[in-house]
Protein backbone atom coordinates (compact mmCIF):
# COMPACT_ATOMS: atom_id res chain seq x y z
CA UNK A 1 0.00 0.00 0.00
CA UNK A 2 1.04 3.57 -0.57
CA UNK A 3 2.05 5.65 1.82
CA UNK A 4 3.55 8.94 2.42
CA UNK A 5 7.30 10.10 2.70
CA UNK A 6 8.29 12.73 5.28
CA UNK A 7 9.25 15.84 3.66
CA UNK A 8 12.33 17.27 4.58
CA UNK A 9 13.35 20.59 3.03
CA UNK A 10 17.25 21.61 3.60
CA UNK A 11 17.57 25.34 2.09
CA UNK A 12 20.34 27.67 2.98
CA UNK A 13 18.79 28.84 6.32
CA UNK A 14 17.00 26.26 8.06
CA UNK A 15 15.99 22.90 7.93
CA UNK A 16 11.77 21.96 7.69
CA UNK A 17 10.16 18.77 8.20
CA UNK A 18 6.79 17.66 7.62
CA UNK A 19 4.93 14.77 8.49
CA UNK A 20 0.94 14.13 7.15
CA UNK A 21 -1.58 11.69 6.79
CA UNK A 22 -4.20 11.09 4.52
CA UNK A 23 -7.95 12.13 6.16
CA UNK A 24 -10.72 11.99 4.41
CA UNK A 25 -10.19 14.05 0.92
CA UNK A 26 -7.32 16.06 2.39
CA UNK A 27 -4.37 15.70 4.99
CA UNK A 28 -3.65 16.52 8.45
CA UNK A 29 -0.13 17.15 9.90
CA UNK A 30 1.70 14.59 12.16
CA UNK A 31 4.58 16.34 12.90
CA UNK A 32 6.45 19.98 12.01
CA UNK A 33 10.18 20.53 12.82
CA UNK A 34 11.88 23.59 11.72
CA UNK A 35 16.05 24.01 12.88
CA UNK A 36 17.98 26.84 11.65
CA UNK A 37 21.28 26.59 10.13
CA UNK A 38 23.90 29.10 11.66
CA UNK A 39 25.79 30.40 8.68
CA UNK A 40 29.10 31.77 8.75
CA UNK A 41 27.26 35.81 7.58
CA UNK A 42 25.12 35.52 10.76
CA UNK A 43 27.26 33.50 12.82
CA UNK A 44 31.26 35.14 12.47
CA UNK A 45 32.40 33.87 15.63
CA UNK A 46 31.48 30.25 14.72
CA UNK A 47 34.63 28.22 13.51
CA UNK A 48 35.20 26.91 10.32
CA UNK A 49 34.39 23.50 11.32
CA UNK A 50 31.40 24.26 13.22
CA UNK A 51 29.72 26.38 10.18
CA UNK A 52 30.44 23.18 7.99
CA UNK A 53 28.81 20.80 10.19
CA UNK A 54 25.63 23.00 10.94
CA UNK A 55 23.35 21.66 8.15
CA UNK A 56 24.05 18.39 9.78
CA UNK A 57 23.17 19.64 13.64
CA UNK A 58 20.20 21.01 12.13
CA UNK A 59 19.20 17.78 10.89
CA UNK A 60 19.97 16.18 13.53
CA UNK A 61 17.75 18.05 15.86
CA UNK A 62 14.67 17.35 13.76
CA UNK A 63 15.39 13.58 13.87
CA UNK A 64 15.08 13.61 17.94
CA UNK A 65 11.35 13.83 16.66
CA UNK A 66 10.44 9.90 16.07
CA UNK A 67 8.13 10.97 13.27
CA UNK A 68 11.39 11.97 11.28
CA UNK A 69 14.84 9.79 11.82
CA UNK A 70 15.11 6.65 9.73
CA UNK A 71 12.04 6.99 8.19
CA UNK A 72 11.64 7.11 4.04
CA UNK A 73 11.75 10.75 3.29
CA UNK A 74 11.29 12.94 0.34
CA UNK A 75 13.84 15.73 -0.74
CA UNK A 76 14.58 18.60 -3.22
CA UNK A 77 17.45 20.41 -4.55
CA UNK A 78 16.84 24.58 -6.22
CA UNK A 79 19.39 26.62 -7.68
CA UNK A 80 21.84 27.23 -10.50
CA UNK A 81 22.72 23.40 -11.04
CA UNK A 82 18.76 22.75 -11.42
CA UNK A 83 17.33 23.20 -14.67
CA UNK A 84 13.75 22.74 -15.50
CA UNK A 85 12.82 23.34 -19.31
CA UNK A 86 9.54 23.20 -21.23
CA UNK A 87 9.25 21.03 -24.19
CA UNK A 88 6.52 20.37 -27.23
CA UNK A 89 6.41 17.86 -29.99
CA UNK A 90 4.05 16.51 -31.86
CA UNK A 91 2.57 13.34 -30.23
CA UNK A 92 4.42 10.29 -30.38
CA UNK A 93 3.49 6.48 -29.74
CA UNK A 94 4.28 5.36 -25.79
CA UNK A 95 7.19 3.88 -26.66
CA UNK A 96 8.70 6.40 -28.15
CA UNK A 97 8.37 9.14 -25.54
CA UNK A 98 11.10 8.81 -23.23
CA UNK A 99 13.57 8.77 -25.86
CA UNK A 100 12.01 11.98 -27.70
CA UNK A 101 12.24 13.76 -24.45
CA UNK A 102 16.05 12.48 -23.41
CA UNK A 103 16.64 14.23 -27.20
CA UNK A 104 15.21 17.12 -26.05
CA UNK A 105 16.40 17.61 -23.07
CA UNK A 106 19.89 17.15 -24.78
CA UNK A 107 19.46 20.42 -26.69
CA UNK A 108 17.91 22.42 -24.08
CA UNK A 109 19.71 21.73 -20.77
CA UNK A 110 22.88 23.67 -20.25
CA UNK A 111 24.79 20.67 -18.59
CA UNK A 112 25.94 17.31 -19.82
CA UNK A 113 23.85 14.87 -19.76
CA UNK A 114 25.89 11.64 -18.00
CA UNK A 115 26.10 14.55 -14.74
CA UNK A 116 22.49 14.43 -14.53
CA UNK A 117 19.61 12.69 -13.02
CA UNK A 118 16.86 13.51 -15.06
CA UNK A 119 12.76 13.45 -14.64
CA UNK A 120 9.86 14.72 -16.42
CA UNK A 121 6.32 15.90 -16.13
CA UNK A 122 3.80 15.38 -19.50
CA UNK A 123 0.85 18.14 -19.38
CA UNK A 124 -2.08 17.34 -21.16
CA UNK A 125 -1.99 16.63 -24.99
CA UNK A 126 -2.57 20.12 -26.97
CA UNK A 127 -4.05 20.52 -30.33
CA UNK A 128 -2.12 22.56 -32.75
CA UNK A 129 -3.11 23.77 -36.26
CA UNK A 130 -5.52 20.26 -35.85
CA UNK A 131 -2.88 18.19 -34.72
CA UNK A 132 -2.26 16.70 -31.59
CA UNK A 133 0.93 17.34 -29.29
CA UNK A 134 2.72 16.37 -26.32
CA UNK A 135 3.61 18.69 -23.83
CA UNK A 136 5.92 18.73 -20.64
CA UNK A 137 8.43 19.83 -18.08
CA UNK A 138 11.70 18.30 -17.97
CA UNK A 139 13.87 18.47 -15.66
CA UNK A 140 17.52 18.10 -15.48
CA UNK A 141 19.66 18.37 -11.50
CA UNK A 142 23.16 18.06 -11.50
CA UNK A 143 24.16 14.37 -9.81
CA UNK A 144 26.44 16.13 -7.56
CA UNK A 145 23.69 18.21 -6.20
CA UNK A 146 21.80 15.58 -5.43
CA UNK A 147 24.63 13.47 -4.15
CA UNK A 148 25.50 16.05 -1.69
CA UNK A 149 21.74 16.30 -0.68
CA UNK A 150 21.99 12.25 -0.23
CA UNK A 151 24.83 12.18 1.71
CA UNK A 152 23.87 14.54 4.09
CA UNK A 153 20.17 13.48 4.45
CA UNK A 154 21.69 9.78 5.50
CA UNK A 155 24.31 11.12 7.36
CA UNK A 156 21.33 13.06 9.45
CA UNK A 157 19.56 9.41 9.59
CA UNK A 158 17.23 9.28 7.17
CA UNK A 159 16.37 7.47 4.42
CA UNK A 160 16.11 9.56 1.18
CA UNK A 161 14.14 7.80 -1.45
CA UNK A 162 12.33 10.46 -3.11
CA UNK A 163 13.74 13.39 -4.96
CA UNK A 164 12.01 16.35 -6.29
CA UNK A 165 12.70 20.28 -7.13
CA UNK A 166 11.80 23.07 -5.01
CA UNK A 167 9.26 24.66 -7.34
CA UNK A 168 7.75 21.53 -8.09
CA UNK A 169 7.14 20.25 -4.68
CA UNK A 170 5.17 24.30 -3.64
CA UNK A 171 3.12 23.77 -6.97
CA UNK A 172 2.01 20.14 -5.66
CA UNK A 173 1.06 21.09 -2.31
CA UNK A 174 -1.15 24.09 -3.59
CA UNK A 175 -2.67 22.35 -6.09
CA UNK A 176 -3.64 19.63 -3.25
CA UNK A 177 -4.40 22.10 -0.35
CA UNK A 178 -5.74 25.17 -2.16
CA UNK A 179 -6.73 23.73 -5.62
CA UNK A 180 -6.37 25.63 -9.59
CA UNK A 181 -9.59 26.15 -11.48
CA UNK A 182 -9.29 24.55 -14.85
CA UNK A 183 -8.63 28.19 -16.14
CA UNK A 184 -7.01 29.83 -13.95
CA UNK A 185 -3.55 31.03 -13.36
CA UNK A 186 -1.42 31.56 -10.00
CA UNK A 187 1.39 32.33 -9.62
CA UNK A 188 3.20 30.99 -6.41
CA UNK A 189 6.50 32.71 -4.79
CA UNK A 190 8.71 31.19 -2.55
CA UNK A 191 11.40 33.72 -0.93
CA UNK A 192 13.83 31.53 0.88
CA UNK A 193 17.20 33.13 2.20
CA UNK A 194 19.68 33.00 -0.77
CA UNK A 195 16.85 31.75 -3.34
CA UNK A 196 13.37 32.03 -4.80
CA UNK A 197 11.61 29.47 -6.58
CA UNK A 198 8.73 30.54 -8.53
CA UNK A 199 5.78 28.25 -9.92
CA UNK A 200 2.83 29.62 -12.22
CA UNK A 201 0.64 26.90 -12.55
CA UNK A 202 -1.46 27.26 -15.30
CA UNK A 203 -4.82 24.85 -14.07
CA UNK A 204 -4.19 22.07 -11.87
CA UNK A 205 -2.39 20.31 -14.28
CA UNK A 206 0.68 22.71 -16.11
CA UNK A 207 3.19 24.07 -14.26
CA UNK A 208 6.18 26.17 -15.43
CA UNK A 209 9.09 27.04 -12.99
CA UNK A 210 12.37 28.73 -12.52
CA UNK A 211 14.33 29.85 -9.37
CA UNK A 212 16.11 33.10 -8.83
CA UNK A 213 18.91 33.37 -6.95
CA UNK A 214 17.68 36.09 -4.57
CA UNK A 215 15.72 36.29 -1.50
CA UNK A 216 15.87 37.51 2.27
CA UNK A 217 20.10 37.24 2.38
CA UNK A 218 19.49 40.97 0.14
CA UNK A 219 17.07 42.29 2.50
CA UNK A 220 18.99 41.76 5.61
CA UNK A 221 22.02 43.42 3.47
CA UNK A 222 19.80 46.39 2.64
CA UNK A 223 18.71 46.84 6.19
CA UNK A 224 22.21 46.66 7.53
CA UNK A 225 23.55 49.34 4.81
CA UNK A 226 20.79 51.57 5.22
CA UNK A 227 20.96 51.34 8.73
CA UNK A 228 24.44 51.33 9.57
CA UNK A 229 24.60 48.11 11.39
CA UNK A 230 26.01 45.08 10.99
CA UNK A 231 24.65 42.15 9.31
CA UNK A 232 23.76 39.72 12.46
CA UNK A 233 21.79 42.55 13.62
CA UNK A 234 20.07 43.70 10.50
CA UNK A 235 19.26 39.86 10.34
CA UNK A 236 17.53 39.86 13.86
CA UNK A 237 15.96 43.24 12.96
CA UNK A 238 14.17 42.16 9.74
CA UNK A 239 12.75 39.45 11.86
CA UNK A 240 11.36 41.79 13.61
CA UNK A 241 10.26 44.22 11.76
CA UNK A 242 6.19 43.27 12.37
CA UNK A 243 6.72 44.00 15.83
CA UNK A 244 9.16 46.81 16.09
CA UNK A 245 8.71 48.98 12.72
CA UNK A 246 12.19 49.53 10.32
CA UNK A 247 11.79 53.24 10.46
CA UNK A 248 12.21 54.03 14.38
CA UNK A 249 15.74 53.07 13.63
CA UNK A 250 16.21 55.39 11.56
CA UNK A 251 19.56 57.68 12.63
CA UNK A 252 19.89 55.54 15.57
CA UNK A 253 22.20 52.35 13.42
CA UNK A 254 22.91 50.06 16.15
CA UNK A 255 22.65 51.72 18.90
CA UNK A 256 19.00 52.44 18.01
CA UNK A 257 18.70 49.00 17.87
CA UNK A 258 19.70 48.00 21.05
CA UNK A 259 16.93 50.46 22.50
CA UNK A 260 14.38 49.23 20.57
CA UNK A 261 15.73 45.57 21.51
CA UNK A 262 14.81 46.08 25.25
CA UNK A 263 11.03 46.80 24.44
CA UNK A 264 11.13 43.16 22.40
CA UNK A 265 9.44 40.43 24.66
CA UNK A 266 11.26 37.89 25.73
CA UNK A 267 11.47 34.51 23.58
CA UNK A 268 9.23 32.24 25.28
CA UNK A 269 9.28 30.13 22.76
CA UNK A 270 11.84 27.78 24.70
CA UNK A 271 15.22 26.89 23.89
CA UNK A 272 17.68 25.27 21.12
CA UNK A 273 16.77 21.91 20.10
CA UNK A 274 14.50 21.51 22.71
CA UNK A 275 11.68 18.64 21.84
CA UNK A 276 7.52 19.19 22.83
CA UNK A 277 6.67 16.35 24.27
CA UNK A 278 4.13 14.22 22.35
CA UNK A 279 2.03 11.62 23.25
CA UNK A 280 3.00 7.90 22.05
CA UNK A 281 5.73 9.83 19.88
CA UNK A 282 2.79 10.49 17.95
CA UNK A 283 2.64 14.20 17.18
CA UNK A 284 5.93 16.14 18.20
CA UNK A 285 7.96 19.23 17.45
CA UNK A 286 11.50 20.13 17.54
CA UNK A 287 11.52 23.59 18.39
CA UNK A 288 13.52 26.36 16.62
CA UNK A 289 16.96 27.52 17.23
CA UNK A 290 17.98 30.64 18.34
CA UNK A 291 15.32 32.29 15.97
CA UNK A 292 12.29 32.79 18.63
CA UNK A 293 11.51 36.67 17.60
CA UNK A 294 10.28 35.12 13.84
CA UNK A 295 8.16 33.37 15.59
CA UNK A 296 6.93 35.20 17.88
CA UNK A 297 3.26 36.03 17.90
CA UNK A 298 1.55 39.34 17.43
CA UNK A 299 -0.15 39.62 20.53
CA UNK A 300 3.21 39.10 22.78
CA UNK A 301 4.32 42.67 21.49
CA UNK A 302 4.04 45.48 23.19
CA UNK A 303 1.44 47.57 22.53
CA UNK A 304 1.53 49.94 19.85
CA UNK A 305 4.45 47.57 18.64
CA UNK A 306 2.38 44.35 17.79
CA UNK A 307 0.62 45.94 14.41
CA UNK A 308 1.70 44.62 11.75
CA UNK A 309 2.94 47.96 9.67
CA UNK A 310 0.63 49.27 8.02
CA UNK A 311 -2.17 49.19 10.03
CA UNK A 312 -4.16 51.87 11.00
CA UNK A 313 -4.89 51.89 14.72
CA UNK A 314 -7.53 53.75 16.32
CA UNK A 315 -8.05 54.72 19.92
CA UNK A 316 -5.18 55.13 22.74
CA UNK A 317 -3.74 52.80 24.76
CA UNK A 318 -6.60 53.23 27.40
CA UNK A 319 -9.22 52.44 25.03
CA UNK A 320 -10.61 55.93 24.21
CA UNK A 321 -11.13 57.45 21.21
CA UNK A 322 -8.81 60.54 20.20
CA UNK A 323 -9.07 61.89 16.37
CA UNK A 324 -5.28 63.51 16.89
CA UNK A 325 -4.06 60.21 18.31
CA UNK A 326 -5.73 58.66 15.33
CA UNK A 327 -4.14 60.56 12.82
CA UNK A 328 -1.02 60.37 14.14
CA UNK A 329 -1.27 57.11 14.31
CA UNK A 330 -2.20 57.02 10.28
CA UNK A 331 0.88 59.12 9.63
CA UNK A 332 2.98 56.76 11.45
CA UNK A 333 1.54 53.63 9.64
CA UNK A 334 2.22 55.45 6.30
CA UNK A 335 5.72 56.53 7.37
CA UNK A 336 6.02 52.96 8.57
CA UNK A 337 4.78 51.54 5.03
CA UNK A 338 6.99 53.54 3.12
CA UNK A 339 10.30 52.13 5.21
CA UNK A 340 9.23 49.06 4.28
CA UNK A 341 9.04 50.02 1.27
CA UNK A 342 12.69 51.43 0.74
CA UNK A 343 13.96 48.53 2.10
CA UNK A 344 11.98 46.28 -0.29
CA UNK A 345 12.33 47.99 -3.29
CA UNK A 346 16.37 48.23 -3.05
CA UNK A 347 16.74 44.67 -1.72
CA UNK A 348 14.29 43.11 -3.82
CA UNK A 349 13.74 45.38 -6.97
CA UNK A 350 16.02 43.02 -9.27
CA UNK A 351 13.65 39.93 -8.16
CA UNK A 352 10.41 41.60 -9.15
CA UNK A 353 12.09 42.53 -12.52
CA UNK A 354 12.74 38.88 -13.04
CA UNK A 355 9.70 37.68 -12.21
CA UNK A 356 7.60 40.54 -14.10
CA UNK A 357 10.02 38.79 -17.44
CA UNK A 358 9.17 35.79 -16.27
CA UNK A 359 5.47 36.42 -16.57
CA UNK A 360 5.49 38.54 -19.82
CA UNK A 361 7.19 35.76 -21.67
CA UNK A 362 4.52 33.53 -20.64
CA UNK A 363 1.85 35.76 -21.81
CA UNK A 364 3.83 36.34 -24.68
CA UNK A 365 4.12 33.32 -26.09
CA UNK A 366 0.52 32.23 -25.50
CA UNK A 367 1.46 30.04 -22.85
CA UNK A 368 -0.83 31.57 -19.98
CA UNK A 369 -2.99 34.21 -20.64
CA UNK A 370 -2.58 36.48 -17.96
CA UNK A 371 -1.85 36.09 -13.80
CA UNK A 372 -4.93 35.81 -12.08
CA UNK A 373 -2.88 35.78 -7.93
CA UNK A 374 0.13 35.60 -6.51
CA UNK A 375 0.55 33.69 -3.72
CA UNK A 376 3.57 34.34 -1.41
CA UNK A 377 5.24 31.72 0.29
CA UNK A 378 9.02 31.43 2.92
CA UNK A 379 10.33 33.17 5.44
CA UNK A 380 10.92 36.71 3.62
CA UNK A 381 7.08 36.34 3.06
CA UNK A 382 6.86 37.59 6.38
CA UNK A 383 8.30 40.82 6.28
CA UNK A 384 5.91 43.48 6.93
CA UNK A 385 4.29 45.08 3.57
CA UNK A 386 5.62 42.37 0.97
CA UNK A 387 2.32 41.46 -0.27
CA UNK A 388 1.65 44.77 -1.16
CA UNK A 389 4.77 45.72 -2.45
CA UNK A 390 4.29 42.83 -4.82
CA UNK A 391 1.13 43.52 -5.74
CA UNK A 392 1.85 47.24 -6.36
CA UNK A 393 5.05 46.00 -8.87
CA UNK A 394 3.62 43.15 -10.44
CA UNK A 395 0.26 44.86 -10.93
CA UNK A 396 -1.45 41.36 -9.60
CA UNK A 397 -3.55 40.65 -6.32
CA UNK A 398 -1.16 39.43 -3.69
CA UNK A 399 -1.56 37.30 -0.38
CA UNK A 400 0.83 35.29 2.09
CA UNK A 401 0.53 31.82 1.57
CA UNK A 402 0.12 29.61 4.70
CA UNK A 403 -0.65 25.97 3.25
CA UNK A 404 -1.36 24.78 6.95
CA UNK A 405 -4.35 26.73 6.44
CA UNK A 406 -6.05 23.74 4.14
CA UNK A 407 -4.20 21.31 6.12
CA UNK A 408 -5.93 19.93 9.19
CA UNK A 409 -3.75 20.61 11.95
CA UNK A 410 -5.54 20.26 15.18
CA UNK A 411 -3.59 17.42 16.64
CA UNK A 412 -0.52 18.96 16.20
CA UNK A 413 -1.54 22.71 17.04
CA UNK A 414 -3.07 22.25 20.85
CA UNK A 415 1.30 21.43 21.59
CA UNK A 416 1.78 25.06 20.45
CA UNK A 417 0.96 28.94 21.65
CA UNK A 418 -2.19 30.11 19.56
CA UNK A 419 -0.98 31.62 16.31
CA UNK A 420 2.42 29.45 16.70
CA UNK A 421 1.72 26.99 13.47
CA UNK A 422 0.19 29.83 11.62
CA UNK A 423 3.59 32.20 11.92
CA UNK A 424 5.52 28.94 10.90
CA UNK A 425 3.31 27.63 7.92
CA UNK A 426 4.39 30.39 5.14
CA UNK A 427 8.29 28.54 5.78
CA UNK A 428 6.87 25.00 5.58
CA UNK A 429 5.19 24.85 1.71
CA UNK A 430 8.33 22.93 0.25
CA UNK A 431 8.49 20.81 3.05
CA UNK A 432 4.19 20.40 2.77
CA UNK A 433 4.83 19.05 -1.14
CA UNK A 434 7.37 17.01 -0.08
CA UNK A 435 5.22 15.35 3.06
CA UNK A 436 2.72 14.78 0.10
CA UNK A 437 4.91 12.73 -1.98
CA UNK A 438 3.57 8.58 -2.21
CA UNK A 439 6.08 5.95 -1.80
CA UNK A 440 5.48 2.23 -1.96
CA UNK A 441 5.69 -0.14 0.67
N1 LIG B 1 9.66 37.16 10.35
C1 LIG B 1 10.48 37.28 9.30
N2 LIG B 1 10.51 38.45 8.61
C2 LIG B 1 11.34 38.59 7.56
N3 LIG B 1 12.17 37.62 7.11
C3 LIG B 1 12.17 36.45 7.77
C4 LIG B 1 11.34 36.21 8.89
N4 LIG B 1 11.56 34.96 9.34
C5 LIG B 1 12.50 34.42 8.53
N5 LIG B 1 12.87 35.32 7.58
C6 LIG B 1 13.87 35.16 6.52
O1 LIG B 1 13.47 34.10 5.69
C7 LIG B 1 14.63 33.48 5.14
C8 LIG B 1 14.55 32.00 5.42
O2 LIG B 1 13.41 31.50 4.78
P1 LIG B 1 13.34 29.99 4.33
O3 LIG B 1 13.47 29.12 5.53
O4 LIG B 1 12.13 29.86 3.49
O5 LIG B 1 14.67 29.91 3.45
P2 LIG B 1 15.58 28.66 3.10
O6 LIG B 1 14.69 27.60 2.55
O7 LIG B 1 16.41 28.26 4.27
O8 LIG B 1 16.53 29.29 2.01
P3 LIG B 1 16.74 28.99 0.45
O9 LIG B 1 15.53 28.27 -0.05
O10 LIG B 1 16.93 30.31 -0.16
O11 LIG B 1 17.99 28.15 0.38
C9 LIG B 1 15.82 34.13 5.80
O12 LIG B 1 16.37 35.11 4.95
C10 LIG B 1 15.22 34.76 7.04
O13 LIG B 1 15.94 35.90 7.45
MG1 LIG C 1 13.90 27.28 0.61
Amino acid sequence: MATLAVGIDVGSSSVKAVALKRSGAGYSLKSVGHADIRRTEYFPDESPQAIAEAPLRALEKITQDSNFGRKPCSFAVSGPRVAPRLFKFPSLPKTEVEAAIRFEAEQIIPFDLAQAALDYVLFDEVMEEGKPQMEGLVVAVHKEEVDKRFVLLKSAGFDPVVLDIDALAIANAFVETEGVGEKETVALINIGAKFTNLSICHGPRRVFVRDIASGGDQLSRAISEIYGMDLPMAEKRKREAAYTPLDELEGGGEQGFESQAETMPGGGMGGAGETAGGEGGEEEYVLLDGDETAMMRKDEAKPGKGAKAGDTMTGDEEGGFDQSAQTQNQMGAAQRISANRAVLADALGDLVSEIQDTFKYYINRRIVPKVDKVKLCGGTAKFPDIDDFFAGQLGVPTQLWNPFARIDVAGVAKRFPPNFLDELGPLMAVACGLAMREISG
